[in-house]
């Protein structure tokens, strides 16, 4: 059943140039959301922009029966959001498509994630740092300024390292460089993606490499967000060796490395 939402929002602040965080009270997003699960945000009142915008949970608060959305200002319909008050109502769609998963077997862990796509990674963190998993975060940003939620993942205990594209903090160069030194060092039993095509793609192929299990999700353009208008289809492999289409909405935003077929 599709789940519409009215949620007062508690706090919308920027965090970092373009990027703002919203937190929200959402009863039952905060219950019943999980890790890799996002929301359709209606950005504005009015017709225009008429679609909704799609957005990870980047933090569930279930306790403070809270959530948060993390959003980088890339058009109209993010700028509308970043203007929108504390104390307002907004409604959602959610929570909504397949979130990552882990079992008892998976102690130890990577999360990369790049630019925005850092978002949903703090919540999956939470969660496995909860259940006692060793969980190393690498984290890819254009610059130092772009740089979020670092002070996030360490204050929970995650082990923390950067790199930025121009040298400005941290490792000079790609998020995939530190994976490829970590996969050296550490055994990872599992690696959580969420980022920019490329670097999933390279994350894709160096856990191929190494045979380690991965998860990626899937950062695409959005209609419906619930399987209806099929306008976000990729492309994965069948066990029989052919290819079929899945949505990115209803059948992820989180699937299997080696399942998807990346067109170049
Ligand atoms: Fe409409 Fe996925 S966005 S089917």
């Amino acid at each position: 059943m599709i789940k519409s939402v009215k949620a007062e929002i508690v706090e919308n602040k920027p965090i970092a140039p373009e990027f703002f965080r919203m937190t929200l009270k959402a009863e039952t997003l905060a219950s019943e959301g999980l890790p890799g699960q996002f929301v359709m945000v209606k950005v504005s009142p009015n017709l225009e922009p008429f679609l909704r915008r799609p957005i990870s949970l980047h933090q569930i608060n279930r306790e403070e029966a809270t959530v948060s959305l993390l959003y980088q200002v890339v058009g109209k319909g993010t700028r509308l959001m970043s203007e929108t008050q504390k104390g307002k109502v907004i409604e959602l769609l959610g929570p909504l498509g397949k979130g990552f998963t882990w079992s008892d077997s998976d102690r130890v862990v990577a999360l990369v994630g790049g630019g925005c796509g850092t978002a949903p990674l703090v919540a999956l963190a939470h969660s496995l740092l909860e259940d006692k998993k060793e969980v190393h975060v690498l984290l890819g940003a254009q610059t130092k300024e772009k740089l979020v939620c670092e002070e996030d993942f360490i204050s929970m205990g995650a082990k923390v390292k950067v790199a930025t594209d121009d040298g400005s903090y941290g490792h000079h160069g790609f998020v995939t460089d530190l994976l490829k030194n970590l996969i050296h060092d550490v055994a990872l039993d599992m690696v959580y993606s969420c980022g920019p095509l490329p670097m999933t793609k390279e994350v894709v192929k160096l856990t191929q490499e190494a045979s380690i299990p991965c998860q990626i999700s899937l950062e695409e353009r959005m209609g419906c967000g619930i399987g209806a208008c099929i306008g976000c289809v990729c492309k994965v492999r069948t066990k029989d060796g052919a290819f079929t289409y899945k949505k990115v909405c209803k059948d992820g935003p989180v699937f299997k490395g080696e399942e998807v077929m990346f067109d170049d």
